[in-house]
Protein backbone atom coordinates (compact mmCIF):
# COMPACT_ATOMS: atom_id res chain seq x y z
CA UNK A 1 0.00 0.00 0.00
CA UNK A 2 1.41 3.43 -1.12
CA UNK A 3 2.48 5.56 2.19
CA UNK A 4 0.09 8.42 2.98
CA UNK A 5 1.51 11.79 3.04
CA UNK A 6 1.06 13.90 6.08
CA UNK A 7 -0.62 16.67 4.05
CA UNK A 8 -2.78 14.51 3.11
CA UNK A 9 -3.65 13.13 6.44
CA UNK A 10 -3.82 16.44 8.05
CA UNK A 11 -6.27 17.99 5.16
CA UNK A 12 -8.46 15.50 6.19
CA UNK A 13 -8.55 15.38 9.45
CA UNK A 14 -8.76 18.71 10.09
CA UNK A 15 -11.79 18.19 6.80
CA UNK A 16 -13.51 15.67 9.04
CA UNK A 17 -13.55 17.70 12.43
CA UNK A 18 -14.69 20.65 10.26
CA UNK A 19 -17.72 18.18 9.48
CA UNK A 20 -17.89 16.46 12.72
CA UNK A 21 -20.57 18.32 14.01
CA UNK A 22 -23.38 17.88 11.81
CA UNK A 23 -21.55 13.99 10.40
CA UNK A 24 -21.74 12.11 13.86
CA UNK A 25 -25.27 11.46 14.65
CA UNK A 26 -28.64 13.35 13.89
CA UNK A 27 -30.41 15.17 16.96
CA UNK A 28 -31.33 11.93 18.93
CA UNK A 29 -27.68 10.82 19.47
CA UNK A 30 -27.83 8.00 17.01
CA UNK A 31 -27.50 6.99 13.41
CA UNK A 32 -30.42 6.49 11.71
CA UNK A 33 -28.71 3.69 9.68
CA UNK A 34 -25.25 1.57 8.81
CA UNK A 35 -25.61 3.05 5.14
CA UNK A 36 -25.88 6.46 6.13
CA UNK A 37 -22.83 6.28 8.91
CA UNK A 38 -20.83 4.39 5.59
CA UNK A 39 -21.80 7.34 3.53
CA UNK A 40 -20.88 10.26 5.82
CA UNK A 41 -18.09 8.70 7.76
CA UNK A 42 -16.20 5.87 6.26
CA UNK A 43 -16.92 7.25 2.33
CA UNK A 44 -15.35 10.66 3.23
CA UNK A 45 -12.27 9.30 3.53
CA UNK A 46 -12.06 6.07 1.58
CA UNK A 47 -14.43 7.03 -0.95
CA UNK A 48 -12.04 10.03 -1.63
CA UNK A 49 -8.60 8.49 -2.07
CA UNK A 50 -7.75 9.12 1.48
CA UNK A 51 -8.10 5.71 2.88
CA UNK A 52 -8.08 2.33 0.20
CA UNK A 53 -10.97 1.36 -1.47
CA UNK A 54 -12.98 -0.88 1.19
CA UNK A 55 -16.09 -2.29 -1.08
CA UNK A 56 -16.13 -5.34 -3.59
CA UNK A 57 -13.14 -7.01 -1.41
CA UNK A 58 -14.99 -9.39 0.56
CA UNK A 59 -13.39 -8.08 4.04
CA UNK A 60 -14.30 -9.95 6.95
CA UNK A 61 -16.79 -8.41 9.34
CA UNK A 62 -14.29 -9.11 12.05
CA UNK A 63 -11.40 -7.18 10.37
CA UNK A 64 -13.85 -4.20 9.79
CA UNK A 65 -15.10 -3.87 13.21
CA UNK A 66 -11.02 -4.28 14.70
CA UNK A 67 -9.98 -1.72 12.50
CA UNK A 68 -12.73 1.10 13.33
CA UNK A 69 -12.72 0.73 17.22
CA UNK A 70 -8.48 0.34 17.09
CA UNK A 71 -7.79 2.87 14.52
CA UNK A 72 -4.73 1.72 12.13
CA UNK A 73 -2.15 4.47 11.38
CA UNK A 74 -3.70 6.96 9.69
CA UNK A 75 -7.03 5.74 9.95
CA UNK A 76 -8.99 6.87 13.22
CA UNK A 77 -10.34 4.84 16.05
CA UNK A 78 -14.47 5.18 16.16
CA UNK A 79 -15.89 4.88 20.17
CA UNK A 80 -18.63 3.18 20.55
CA UNK A 81 -20.10 6.71 21.75
CA UNK A 82 -19.54 7.94 17.81
CA UNK A 83 -20.45 4.63 15.88
CA UNK A 84 -22.54 2.26 18.50
CA UNK A 85 -21.84 -1.79 17.92
CA UNK A 86 -25.21 -2.19 16.06
CA UNK A 87 -24.31 0.22 13.54
CA UNK A 88 -21.38 -0.85 13.21
CA UNK A 89 -21.66 -4.30 12.84
CA UNK A 90 -24.18 -3.14 9.88
CA UNK A 91 -21.38 -1.12 8.64
CA UNK A 92 -19.18 -4.11 8.74
CA UNK A 93 -21.68 -6.17 6.83
CA UNK A 94 -22.72 -3.88 4.10
CA UNK A 95 -18.63 -3.32 3.42
CA UNK A 96 -18.48 -7.31 3.48
CA UNK A 97 -20.66 -7.65 1.11
CA UNK A 98 -20.40 -4.65 -1.02
CA UNK A 99 -19.57 -5.40 -4.67
CA UNK A 100 -16.88 -3.09 -6.24
CA UNK A 101 -18.06 0.35 -7.93
C1 LIG B 1 -10.21 10.40 8.25
C2 LIG B 1 -10.25 9.44 7.17
C3 LIG B 1 -10.90 8.09 7.43
C4 LIG B 1 -12.17 7.82 7.87
C5 LIG B 1 -13.27 8.81 8.24
C6 LIG B 1 -12.31 6.37 7.89
N1 LIG B 1 -11.13 5.79 7.49
FE1 LIG B 1 -10.74 3.80 7.36
N2 LIG B 1 -8.81 4.18 6.81
C7 LIG B 1 -8.29 5.45 6.58
C8 LIG B 1 -6.92 5.34 6.14
C9 LIG B 1 -6.00 6.49 5.75
C10 LIG B 1 -6.63 3.94 6.12
C11 LIG B 1 -5.28 3.29 5.76
C12 LIG B 1 -4.50 3.17 7.05
C13 LIG B 1 -3.10 2.64 6.83
O1 LIG B 1 -2.97 1.49 6.39
O2 LIG B 1 -2.17 3.39 7.10
C14 LIG B 1 -7.84 3.26 6.55
C15 LIG B 1 -7.96 1.87 6.65
C16 LIG B 1 -9.15 1.20 6.90
C17 LIG B 1 -9.31 -0.24 6.85
C18 LIG B 1 -8.24 -1.26 6.49
C19 LIG B 1 -8.30 -1.41 4.97
C20 LIG B 1 -7.35 -2.43 4.40
O3 LIG B 1 -7.10 -2.34 3.18
O4 LIG B 1 -6.87 -3.31 5.12
C21 LIG B 1 -10.62 -0.50 7.14
C22 LIG B 1 -11.29 -1.87 7.20
C23 LIG B 1 -11.26 0.78 7.37
N3 LIG B 1 -10.36 1.79 7.22
C24 LIG B 1 -12.61 0.92 7.66
C25 LIG B 1 -13.26 2.14 7.88
C26 LIG B 1 -14.66 2.28 8.19
C27 LIG B 1 -15.64 1.11 8.29
C28 LIG B 1 -14.90 3.61 8.37
C29 LIG B 1 -16.21 4.26 8.77
C30 LIG B 1 -16.74 3.87 10.05
C31 LIG B 1 -13.64 4.32 8.15
N4 LIG B 1 -12.68 3.39 7.85
C32 LIG B 1 -13.47 5.70 8.24
C33 LIG B 1 -8.95 6.65 6.74
C34 LIG B 1 -10.25 6.81 7.20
Amino acid sequence: MKPWSAPTILLAAAALAAAAPSAFADSSGKWKSSQETYDKVCAYCHEANVGPVLTGRKLPPEYVRAIVRSGNRAMPAFRPTEIDDEILAGVAKLIATSTAK
